[in-house]
Parts: C-alpha cells; sequence; structure tokens
C-alpha cells in the first residue's frame, strides 16, 4: 500500500504549501487540522488545483497523525508541545515525523526577525523529547519559505536535513528531492538544527530588506547534484 504523508498544521501556508509539492509528486498526502472541515477545505482547494488523480484527503491532526506513515509538523512553535502532547498515544510505532517548526519571536508576539530561547536547543530537539519510543524524527524544511512551496516553479533552494535517526533523515531527504529545484544535504545531528531553525530568522530579514518573499540558501562547493 502507498505511504501516508500527514500534514499536521496543513491548512497554513507552509503546510498547505508542502502538501501541494508532495501531492504533486504522486504522493498519498492526509491535511491534518484542528478543525476537520478546514482541512477537508484545503485538500478540496489542492485537490482542484493539481487535477488528476491527486491523493489529498483531510482530517483532523489526531486522524491524520493515526493514519500516516510520515507526519510533517507545520504548526506553530507556539502550538507545537501541545499538539505532540495529544498525539503521544496516538502515532503507530515506525511513523516517522518531520519537524519544519521554527521558534520565532512572532509566534508569541515578537519579532519574525528573532527567535525565542528554547530550554531543549531547539524546537526540533523540543519535539524530540514530545514523541514516544518507535516514533523517529528529523528537522527540515525550515529554510523552505511557504511563497516558495505554493508556486509551480522549480524551488532555488538547499533543505538541511538534520536528525540523529537515519531512517527518518533519509526518508526527509527523499521528501525533499520530490520537490523539484530542492537539494537536500546532510545537515548532521538534530542538535545542528538551532543553527537551521535560526537562519530562517535571517531569512526573513532578508525578504524584508530586499523586498522579496523568497529568499532561500544554497551551499557551494559540495560533490553533490
Ligand atoms: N511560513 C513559512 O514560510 C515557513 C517556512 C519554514 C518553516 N515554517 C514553519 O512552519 C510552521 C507553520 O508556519 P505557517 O506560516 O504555515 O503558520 P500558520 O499558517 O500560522 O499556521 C499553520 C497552521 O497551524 C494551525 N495552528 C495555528 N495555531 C495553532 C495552534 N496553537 N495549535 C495547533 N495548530 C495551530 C492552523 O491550522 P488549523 O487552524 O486548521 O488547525 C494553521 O493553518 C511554523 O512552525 C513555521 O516556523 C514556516
Amino acid at each position: 500500500m502507498a505511504r501516508k504523508i500527514a500534514i499536521l498544521g496543513g491548512t497554513g501556508a507552509e503546510g498547505s504549501g508542502l502538501a501541494f509539492r508532495l501531492a504533486k509528486a504522486g504522493e498519498h498526502v492526509l491535511i491534518g487540522s484542528r478543525e476537520s472541515p478546514r482541512a477537508h477545505q484545503t485538500a478540496r482547494v489542492l485537490r482542484e488545483r493539481i487535477g488528476g488523480a491527486a491523493q489529498i484527503e483531510g482530517l483532523d491532526n489526531a486522524s491524520a497523525a493515526a493514519a500516516c506513515d510520515i507526519a510533517v509538523l507545520t504548526v506553530p512553535f507556539s502550538g507545537a508541545a501541545a499538539l505532540l502532547k495529544q498525539l503521544k498515544s496516538v502515532w503507530k510505532p515506525g511513523t516517522i515525523v518531520i519537524d519544519t517548526t521554527v521558534p520565532l519571536a512572532a509566534t508569541v508576539g515578537g519579532a519574525a526577525t528573532r527567535l525565542l530561547g528554547v530550554w531543549q536547543g531547539s524546537a526540533a530537539e523540543q519535539t524530540k523529547e514530545l514523541l514516544p519510543p518507535g516514533v523517529s524524527l528529523a528537522a527540515a524544511f525550515q529554510n523552505l519559505g511557504a511563497e516558495t512551496l505554493r508556486g509551480d516553479a522549480p524551488v532555488d533552494c538547499d533543505v538541511l536535513v538534520c536528525g540523529d535517526d537515519e531512517k527518518a533523515k533519509q526518508v526527509a531527504s527523499e521528501l525533499v528531492g520530490l520537490i523539484p529545484g530542492a537539494r537536500a544535504l546532510n545537515g548532521g545531528k538534530l542538535e545542528n538544527a538551532r543553527i537551521v531553525e535560526s537562519l530562517t530568522a535571517l531569512l526573513i530579514g532578508l525578504n524584508m530588506r530586499y523586498k522579496v518573499h523568497g529568499a532561500g540558501i544554497r551551499f557551494t562547493g559540495l560533490p553533490l547534484k
């Protein structure tokens, strides 16, 4: 049976952009929301946009998490811990979670160009603490903006994939590879998500100063295509 990818918070900007790209690449996507009607609506809009045999369903977050093989977490940092606590008993063993969240100060009313201090070191390390044993984690996509994802054009961005579980990193890198133009790079351990998350705040500042919406990151000098 084809794998199912849940996008928790998939009604939002980042989640719907990722859902669009992954469903367009042929993946079976479950949009998750706190309110299933909102998820249905996003799923319907994306299905109409992609057309053909696009496989996108809308569910509440818990149903999407329970039904998926891979879950991409795309809720604001301020809501992530509560959601993960709610889902702790819901996950199937073997589920892979991919965390995109960035602890921007904007999530609690501060500046979008600043990060909050997170006791664990990063949003991803906080997420790790809130997953049960048997559910593995990689952090990715924090530097790939929603505006870039929502278009049809190939993206011009490297995506750093961090984690302590090789299988989760491999799956996250595979999803990156489904987005035309995106290149997955091995970002090392999960603790490096601290660096990656902070780059997002920098990219938001670049977007503001250069009056663009899609500043991204490319690394040079690596023996990779
Ligand atoms: N936007 C970007 O360009 C970008 C880029 C890289 C990473 N990210 C990360 O991706 C995540 C989502 O960003 P976004 O811009 O898409 O945010 P968003 O549109 O504000 O929120 C995404 C979705 O999360 C749900 N949500 C909102 N508050 C919540 C709460 N307190 N608890 C649980 N669910 C909640 C909402 O869905 P329902 O109301 O349907 O439940 C909303 O549609 C953030 O952590 C962000 O740091 C964003």
